[in-house]
C-alpha cells in the first residue's frame, strides 16, 4: 500500500489545472476553468475545473473527482497506478512498503520481459530464421512499413529460443514463467509457449507491451494462441491497437474481429480500428471504447458467427451508451479481404454508409457546400450535374436526379438542362481534342501527382521546404513555428506530411534524425526530405528567415479565387478555412 499521508502530500503539491491541461484545452471562466469533456463527446464545454477544491466535474456526463480520479479515468489506470503516474509527473519518488514493492517489481520485470520478447520476435521475423513468416505476411498483403509499425514478430519453431535469449539477458526463471511467455515442464525445465507462429504484440495505452497473440502459419495446432492474463494484462480490459487508435483524428472507432483485420485497416489509412483479443467483446472493453467515441463502427466478419457477435456487441454497447453503426461487408469475408479486393476508397464508402459509389460522390459534394443558402445550392447543383453527366445509365441518372431535386426543392428540369449543356460542351471539347492532341497519357501515379502538386504551388512549396530545413536544423524553433503556423496550413501534400511528423516528434522530444523518420514517412515524403537535406539551400537558418518563409506561406489562401475554392476537395477546403481562422486569431 502507498501510505495515505504520501497521497495527501502529493495531491497538495500538484495543481489539478496543470495536470488536466495536459489532456484538455482549458479556458478560464471566473475562478474556474472550462473545456470540452474528455469522457464524452460534446461540442460546447461542460467540463469544469475548480482550482479551489482541486476537483473537476462534467455537467454533461456527470464525471467528476480529484486529480487522481481524473488520471485513473483518462489513462485507464487503477488507483495505485494513477498515484504513481501523478508522482512521476510531479517528479517525486513513491515510497513503497516491502510487500507492495515485490508486486510492483514483478510487474516492472514482466513488462521488461515483454519488451525484450517483442524485440526478439521482431528480430527473428526480419532475419533468416523468420524468412518464411516474413514472406507469409508479405503475401497476405502487409507492407514492411506496417510490419514495423505494429512490431510484428516471429516465434521460431523450437522449444527454447526465447527462453535462452531471456536467460542471456539476465531474467530469472520465475519471472519468465510469471510473464506467461514461457511454460514449465513437469520436470521443471522451461519452454517457449509460442512456437512457429507469427506474433502480434499487444500494446497498452502507455506504450507497454502487455501480451502477445500468435498465429499458426500452417494447419498445426490452434489457429491463434493468446497470452493468458498476467500481472500486467487482463484480456477483458485491453483492446488491440487502441494505442494507435486513441490518437486518431477520426471521429469514431472501428471495431473489427481479428488482428489481421485491424492491421489491414490501419494499413489502408484508417488509424481508428481496434479489436478484442481472442474473446468476444466485454462490457469493460465497451466502456473503454465509450471514453474515446460516442459511435462505434462494428466491422465484424460477414459470416454467421460474425453476425451473431455483432448482435451481442450491439447489446453491450447500448448498455454503456455508445451508438453503433454496423458495417456490412459485401462480397468479402472480413475487412482484410474486402480491402484487398476493393481498396481503401471503397472501404471509405462503406464507412460513410453509402451503398454505392455514386451515393458516396453525391454525399461528398454535398458536404462541400451549405445547401441551405441560395449560393451553396447553386454551387452544389453545378457539381451535381457534372457528376450525373458522367452516368451512362439514364434510369440510374433519373433516380438520383429526382431524389436530389426533391430534397433541395428545385425543379428536376433545371438540373436536366444543366446536364444536357455539360454533355454537349464535352462532346465539342472531345472532338477538338481528338483533332489536335498527340500527347500521351501518363496516368495518375502517386508520385507524378505529387510532383505536379509541387510544381503547381512552386512558390509555397519552396517556402515550405526552407521551413522544414530550418526546423530540422533548429528543433528548438518548433514551438515558435507552431504558434504562427499550423502544419495543416502547408499547401503541398508531401511537405505537409513531413512537417506534421517533424512537429509531432519534436514536441514529443523524439529524434528527428532522417533515419528515425523513415519508418513513419511515405516514400514520396522520404524522397522529398532527402532532397531538401541534400540540397542545403540556406546558409543563414535563423528565426528571421523562418518568419519570412512563414509569411510567404501565409500569402497562400489569401489569394484563392472563388473558382479555386469551388474546386477544392473537402479536405482541402477544411484546411483552407482553418488557415483563415488561424490568421484571424
Ligand atoms: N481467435 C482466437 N483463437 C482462435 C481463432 C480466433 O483467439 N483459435 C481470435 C483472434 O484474435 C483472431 C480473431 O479471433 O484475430 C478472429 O478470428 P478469425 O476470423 O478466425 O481470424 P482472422 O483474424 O481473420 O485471421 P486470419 O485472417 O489470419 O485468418
Ligand atoms: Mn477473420
Amino acid at each position: 500500500m502507498i501510505p495515505d499521508s504520501f497521497i495527501q502530500d502529493l495531491k497538495a503539491s500538484c495543481d489539478i489545472e496543470d495536470i488536466v491541461s495536459g489532456y484538455v484545452k482549458l479556458t478560464r471562466k471566473g475562478k474556474n476553468l472550462v473545456g470540452l469533456c474528455p469522457f464524452h463527446s460534446e461540442k460546447t464545454g461542460s467540463f469544469f475545473i475548480y482550482p479551489q477544491t482541486q476537483s473537476f466535474y462534467c455537467f454533461g456526463c456527470g464525471a467528476g473527482g480529484d486529480t487522481i480520479s481524473f488520471l485513473k479515468r483518462i489513462e485507464n489506470l487503477d488507483y495505485a497506478e494513477a498515484v504513481r503516474l501523478l508522482a512521476q509527473k510531479a517528479g517525486v519518488p513513491v515510497p513503497e512498503d516491502s510487500m507492495d514493492d515485490s508486486g510492483a517489481r514483478l510487474k516492472a520485470r514482466t513488462l521488461e520481459i515483454n519488451r525484450e520478447t517483442a524485440r526478439f520476435y521482431h528480430q527473428c521475423l526480419v532475419s533468416d530464421v523468420g524468412k518464411d513468416a516474413y514472406r507469409y505476411l508479405i503475401e497476405r498483403g502487409r507492407t514492411p512499413k506496417i510490419i514495423r509499425r505494429f512490431g510484428l514478430g516471429y516465434a521460431p519453431d523450437d522449444w527454447n529460443s526465447l527462453v535462452d535469449h531471456l536467460k542471456s539477458k539476465g531474467f530469472r526463471e520465475e519471472e519468465m514463467v510469471a510473464s506467461g511467455i514461457c511454460g514449465r515442464t513437469k520436470k521443471g525445465g522451461l519452454y517457449d509457449r509460442f512456437r512457429g507462429r507469427v506474433i502480434f504484440p499487444i500494446i497498452d495505452l502507455r506504450g507497454n507491451v502487455v501480451a502477445f497473440g500468435g498465429r499458426a502459419m500452417g494447419e498445426r495446432g490452434p489457429k491463434y494462441l493468446n497470452s493468458s492474463d498476467t500481472p500486467v494484462f487482463k484480456k477483458s480490459k485491453n483492446l488491440f491497437a487502441l494505442n494507435f487508435a486513441k490518437a486518431s483524428k477520426a471521429p469514431n472507432l472501428i471495431l473489427a474481429e481479428g488482428y489481421m483485420d485491424v492491421i489491414a485497416i490501419h494499413q489502408a489509412g484508417f488509424d481508428n480500428a481496434v479489436a478484442t483479443l481472442g474473446t468476444s467483446l466485454t462490457e469493460e472493453q465497451a466502456r473503454i471504447i465509450a471514453q474515446y467515441t460516442d459511435t462505434i463502427i462494428i466491422a465484424y466478419d460477414s459470416d454467421n458467427a460474425g453476425q451473431a457477435a455483432t448482435k451481442r456487441a450491439i447489446n453491450i454497447f447500448s448498455e454503456v451508451g455508445v451508438k453503433v453503426n454496423v458495417l456490412t461487408i459485401p462480397d468479402a469475408k472480413d475487412p482484410d479481404e474486402y480491402l484487398k479486393k476493393f481498396g481503401p476508397e471503397r472501404f471509405q464508402m462503406l464507412l460513410e454508409g453509402c451503398t454505392n459509389a455514386l451515393e458516396f460522390e453525391i454525399a461528398k459534394i454535398r458536404n462541400k457546400y451549405d445547401v441551405s443558402t441560395a449560393d451553396g445550392k447553386v454551387s452544389f447543383l453545378k457539381d451535381f450535374a457534372r457528376l450525373l453527366a458522367d452516368i451512362r445509365n439514364p434510369l440510374e441518372r433519373e433516380v438520383y436526379l429526382t431524389k436530389t431535386a426533391e430534397e433541395l426543392g428545385v425543379a428536376p428540369a433545371a438540373i436536366t438542362a444543366q446536364i444536357n449543356s455539360i454533355q454537349k460542351g464535352r462532346k465539342n471539347a472531345q472532338a477538338k481534342k481528338e483533332k489536335n492532341d498527340t500527347s500521351i497519357y501518363i496516368g495518375d501515379i502517386a508520385s507524378v501527382r505529387k510532383d505536379m502538386d509541387r510544381k503547381r504551388n512552386l512558390k509555397y512549396a519552396v517556402a515550405e521546404e526552407h521551413i522544414i530545413e530550418i526546423l530540422m536544423k533548429n528543433p528548438d524553433y518548433v514551438p515558435h513555428f507552431i504558434k504562427q503556423c499550423a502544419p495543416s496550413e502547408f499547401v503541398t501534400e508531401v511537405n505537409r506530411e513531413i512537417v506534421t511528423l517533424l512537429c509531432d516528434r519534436i514536441q514529443a522530444h523524439r529524434s528527428v534524425e532522417p533515419m528515425a523518420l523513415s519508418a513513419d514517412l511515405s516514400e514520396e515524403a522520404m524522397d522529398r526530405l532527402s532532397g531538401i537535406l541534400a540540397s542545403e539551400t540556406i546558409q543563414r537558418a535563423d528565426r528571421t528567415q523562418l518568419d519570412e518563409y512563414i509569411r510567404i506561406l501565409k500569402e497562400h489562401g489569401q489569394q484563392r479565387s472563388e473558382q479555386e475554392i469551388r474546386d477544392m476537395d473537402p479536405d482541402e477546403y477544411l484546411r483552407y478555412v482553418e488557415s483563415l481562422k488561424a490568421r484571424k486569431s
